[in-house]
């Protein structure tokens, strides 16, 4: 009884101890030199300072801020997912930030992804700006056995979740689990909050649509972009007790400067 348990239990630690080491990120407009001698730089720290910082002493899932004036105004921004704790979404964004200085040191935009948070800077304005264009795919290697009933199910789920951040005007992330044969589906979806109600829409249902283009016949999927991202597994991923989003309100703060 003992070892059974253990050996059911096993599979669910080595998938959660992998995943969780997730990071990835996107460079975008590359410059030809380092851009550490330049104004707009030394913006880019001050403002990433600012929105690691921030997360000591204060608890917000969404975080925009700009420093600077033109033509080197530094724009970012970071979002954590609905159930990360204050403290592990700042030290997610250390990461984040640590990840985008050294592999993104010429760029004037980029995004890092990881499970817990995205943090993104840019040398153009973000704020309410819907993007998908700016996205990656990742997929769980394990192909799954009934593939055309599976990525039916979910993706009809993940839409579910899509349609119900759109009625909701406050929060923009919904999650839910969905019994399928012995197991269960996870799946979360979010924006950031400073979008409209429509772009998230769009900008989910283009995500939720790149799963199958991308990952289809796998047992689960994200798709990470600028404004949003989707992600459903069969091995529970989030760490709120509760099953469903339903119930559960997020105080989002959004600064404009
Ligand atoms: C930008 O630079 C990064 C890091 O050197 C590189 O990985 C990436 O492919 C470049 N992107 C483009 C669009 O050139
Ligand atoms: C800027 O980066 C380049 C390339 O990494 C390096 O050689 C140079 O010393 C850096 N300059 C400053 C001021 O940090
Ligand atoms: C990148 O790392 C260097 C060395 O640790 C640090 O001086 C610099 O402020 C960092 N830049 C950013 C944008 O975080
Ligand atoms: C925005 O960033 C600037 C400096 O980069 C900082 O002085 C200011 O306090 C920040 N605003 C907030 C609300 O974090
Ligand atoms: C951002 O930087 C790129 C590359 O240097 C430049 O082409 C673009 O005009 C800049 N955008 C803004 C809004 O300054
Ligand atoms: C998974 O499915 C793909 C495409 O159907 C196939 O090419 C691949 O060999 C399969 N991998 C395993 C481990 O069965």
């Amino acid at each position: 009884m003992f070892l059974s348990l253990i050996f059911l239990w096993m599979p669910v630690l080595i998938f959660t101890a992998t995943a969780a080491e997730f990071k990835t990120h996107y460079c975008e407009l590359n410059t030809t030199s380092h851009i550490n001698n330049t104004i707009f730089y030394s913006n880019l720290i001050q403002v990433l300072d600012s929105l690691v910082s921030d997360t000591i002493v204060s608890d917000k899932q969404f975080l925009y801020n700009s420093t600077g004036i033109q033509p080197n105004i530094a724009y970012g921004l970071y979002l954590c997912r609905a159930d990360v704790l204050p403290n592990d979404c700042r030290n997610c964004l250390l990461e984040a930030r640590e990840d985008l200085n050294k592999s993104c040191f010429l760029s004037k935009a980029a995004v890092s992804w990881s499970d817990n948070c995205m943090l993104r800077y840019a040398n153009y304005s973000m704020l309410s700006v819907m993007n998908s264009a700016i996205f990656i795919p990742e997929c769980n290697k394990i192909n799954i056995s009934d593939q055309t009933q599976f990525w039916h199910v979910a993706t009809d789920f993940m839409g579910q979740l899509a349609t119900r951040v759109l009625n909701d005007l406050e929060v923009k992330n919904a999650y839910d689990e969905l019994p399928y044969n012995d197991g269960k589906l996870y799946g979360y979806v979010q924006c950031t909050p400073d979008l409209s109600g429509s772009d998230c829409g769009q900008c989910l249902r283009t995500s939720i649509d790149r799963l199958s283009q991308y990952c289809y016949g796998k047992e689960g999927a994200r798709v990470l972009a600028a404004s949003c991202d989707v992600r459903f597994e069969i091995y529970k991923f989030l760490q709120f007790p509760a099953a469903t989003s339903q119930n559960q309100g997020f105080i989002i703060n959004l600064i404009l400067l």
